[in-house]
């Protein structure tokens, strides 16, 4: 890097390596199916939806065409992530109905009630203010409006065990996760009802399997030639330092939803 120049942490070979792991548009597991499973049961029609976090716009392509919101505004603390997620919802004809915004971190630049829903995917992680982010989120979300978002989670608040650290640590990303019970209790000191939290574990546990299997083989040859040896070998190293924290449980990607009564 030269004096000056931004750094970010979702640089074009991460988000190069994810788009072969995960589908153009996403730096999060699961796809369009797993952005379903999430929603069962919400009704976004015509719905005004901030999404925080929104990367490279895969979601909001999801929340806009398959979800019929009115109107999806994406942010992202990055400013290179944003112009890819603007150039995607133009690809596929939906910038009418997205509007994607680079903004600083903290506090969020919109006034009081603006959206009928807050949502977020796996992006809260790089958050570690949990009370100043509910906050927040109850504050721009309108009254009856919901909060729905994918998260990863950690089983405890304790210091994360060895493993953990580990894992973290080769991600290279800023991590602040916390615990249900910190999310929980964030969620209702800043107004929210209706908490549910469900443990996505059990299913990510085995899809990061199928994942690390697929870097192992024809996937991270496809990811070396088009990225580079380095982050196959990279990515396969992470991969399998997050299988044995999913599969001891400290690991927990997370569903979460509450109301704004
Ligand atoms: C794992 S990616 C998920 C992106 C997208 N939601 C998806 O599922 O593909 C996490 C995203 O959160 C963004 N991010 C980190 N801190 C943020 C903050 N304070 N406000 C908004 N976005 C943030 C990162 O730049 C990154 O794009």
């Amino acid at each position: 890097m030269t004096g000056g120049e931004p750094e970010y942490e979702y640089g074009d070979d991460l988000v190069g390596s994810l788009a072969i792991i995960w589908g153009e548009g996403f730096l999060s597991p699961g796809g369009p199916e797993e952005v379903a499973r999430l929603l069962e049961g919400t009704d976004l029609t015509g719905a005004t939806v901030l999404d925080i976090g929104c990367g490279v716009g895969g979601v909001d392509l999801v929340l806009a065409r398959d979800y019929h919101a009115g109107k999806v505004v994406g942010i992202d603390i990055e400013p290179p992530l944003v112009e890819k997620a603007r150039a995607l919802a133009e690809k596929y004809g939906l910038s009418d109905r997205i509007e994607l915004r680079a903004v600083e971190p903290g506090p969020l630049p919109f006034a009081d009630a603006s959206f009928d829903a807050v949502f977020s995917k796996d992006s809260l992680i790089h958050i570690a203010d949990k009370d100043a982010l509910f906050a927040e989120v109850f504050r721009v979300c309108r009254a009856g409006g919901l909060f729905v978002a994918s998260d990863w989670l950690r089983n405890s608040d304790d210091p994360p065990s060895p493993e953990m650290a580990r894992y973290i640590e080769s991600e290279g990303l800023s991590f602040g996760m916390a615990s249900p019970e910190r999310y929980r209790r964030a969620l209702e000191r800043a107004g929210f009802v209706g908490i549910e939290l469900v443990n996505r574990n059990p299913w990510y546990r085995e899809v990061a399997r199928r994942e690390l299997a697929a870097l192992e083989g024809e996937l991270g040859d496809r990811l070396a030639r088009a990225v580079s040896p380095e982050m196959r070998d990279k990515n396969v190293a992470i991969w399998r330092n997050m299988q044995v924290v999913l599969d001891s449980g400290e690991h927990c990607p997370t569903h979460i939803k509450a109301k704004r009564p």
